[in-house]
């Protein structure tokens, strides 16, 4: 398996470019299901999780042009499988985001039930709940999720109030009710810019949909949807990585390509901490990191709360930052697995239940550590740039999930990264690890 070898210590200097948001091309790839039209997407990024979904689409009988890097034209005219079996949904959870739409649209979709993953249980209760308000029978057999639509093919509008903010769920619910009949309200619904940017595809082939963004979203169902062309929104989470590693490394960046409006919270939590953050334009970020950096706690909810997928970043910058900072993980309930590796590189972290509470500033020095999972991996880059001497980040994968070649991004700007490949195995093709989240 790839390795990243880091030699910590350099300041970073130029412009990095944000790549598509993974977690908004994923359900816009699922939602070509919808429609027997071709959907073209364009700012595609180029990591593993694209390349499982294309592969899930590929088998059941869609077909997927990329007559660019980025761009994905997808057309699921000839559906001849209505399942994502375990092998795919085991290496991606996100895989479950086929169900809404070959439900709604084929009124039958078998998905394997996703086991739990290094970050926490992960059930899918409240996606299946919502489909059983739409009037679909689910049930569960041999592992799988098999649901079906009423007797007429054809799912109904319903009030579905989600007990929790669900993202994928909401995403799952907002497709299948598209090609209801009649109207979905959804309730305490996730707000993640994903969504919104889920909804405007959406009704870009011809969907009516209102309210996405915002906790009540409404749905009218409408016969059949047609193609579209939509350009995915930038990486939020990508973007925040950049900026805690110009802040962590003392160094100016611009970031650029970017969505600053998606990031309001993280990007005001950094300011507040003493990192200085400029607005160059709606898509260009100016990071100095040269101010002092203050402990200041935090605690992840769902958007516009502080971001879950931010927590283990913010945790490496606090080990770096004068006094005490208390971090508070509520949304997932094993999202701490980071930090006895940054304790292995001499970070003082003590856990107590959900709050993780980090004494800076610390020296942090290199060492071998292993990366379990998206998140975390992306925190041990981070420490790896601010540590004396080299740093080896085992099992990378878990990166290439979700980041598009982020060593030769750091190149660019300085960092003295490098990817040691597995003379075994090319990186890009390890699909077959299970998803760690
Ligand atoms: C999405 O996961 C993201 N993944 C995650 O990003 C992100 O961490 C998460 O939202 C929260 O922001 C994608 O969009 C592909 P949830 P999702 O359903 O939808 C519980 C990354 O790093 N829950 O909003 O799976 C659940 O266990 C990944 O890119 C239920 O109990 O997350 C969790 O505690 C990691 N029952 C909470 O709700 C359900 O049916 C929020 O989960 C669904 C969820």
């Amino acid at each position: 398996m790839d390795k990243f070898r880091i030699t910590g210590g350099r300041s970073l200097k130029g412009r990095i470019s944000i790549s598509g948001a993974k977690n908004s091309a994923l359900p816009c790839m699922a939602a070509a299901l919808l429609t027997a039209e071709t959907v073209t997407l364009h700012n595609i990024p180029y990591v593993r999780d694209i390349i499982t979904q294309r592969r899930l689409l590929e088998d059941i009988g869609a077909t997927v042009l990329t007559p660019e890097l980025r761009t994905h034209k997808i057309s699921a005219s000839h559906i001849e499988l209505f399942e994502a079996p375990y092998e795919l949904v085991k290496t991606m959870r996100a895989s479950v985001l086929a169900l809404g739409p070959l439900l709604a649209r084929f009124g039958k979709a078998k998905v394997s039930l996703p086991g739990g993953c290094a970050i926490g249980t992960r059930p899918i209760d409240l996606h299946l709940a919502g489909f059983q308000q739409l009037g679909a029978e689910v049930k569960l057999e041999a592992g799988n999720v098999v649901a079906r639509a009423p007797k007429d093919g054809r799912l109904r509008g319903a009030d579905v109030h989600f007990e929790k903010s669900t993202v994928t769920g909401t995403e799952n619910l907002m497709m299948a009710a598209s090609l209801a009949r009649g109207r979905t309200t959804l309730y305490n619904a996730a707000r993640e810019p994903e969504i919104a940017d889920l909804a405007e595809l959406l009704n870009k082939m011809g969907a009516r949909i209102r309210g996405a963004g915002t906790p009540t979203i409404q749905i009218e169902g409408v016969e059949a949807l047609g193609g579209a062309e939509h350009t995915i929104i930038p990486d939020r989470i990508e973007t925040g990585t950049f900026i805690v590693a110009a802040a962590i490394t003392k160094s100016e960046l611009e970031i650029k390509d970017c969505r600053p409006e998606h990031s309001a919270t993280l990007i005001a939590k950094l300011r507040e901490v003493g990192v200085e953050i400029k607005e160059l334009n709606q898509s260009t970020l100016h990071v100095a990191g040269a101010g002092k950096l203050a402990g200041s706690d935090v605690t992840t909810e769902p958007h516009p709360g502080f971001p879950t997928d931010m927590q283990a970043q913010y945790m490496t910058l606090m080990t770096q930052a004068e006094g005490r900072a208390a971090v508070t993980e509520t949304v997932f309930e094993n999202r701490f697995m980071h930090t006895s590796e940054l304790q292995r590189m001499g970070a003082r972290i003590h856990i107590d239940g959900r709050t993780a509470t980090v004494e800076g500033a610390a020296r942090l020095t290199g060492a071998p550590v292993l990366a379990s999972d998206l998140r975390a991996s992306a925190s041990l880059v981070l420490a790896g740039l601010v540590a004396e001497g080299e740093t080896m980040i085992h099992r990378v994968y878990h990166i290439d999930r979700g980041y598009e070649r982020i060593e030769a991004k750091l190149q660019s700007v300085g960092a003295d990264i490098e990817r040691i490949r597995d003379s075994v195995t090319a990186s890009l093709s390890q699909t077959a690890e299970p998803d760690a989240g």
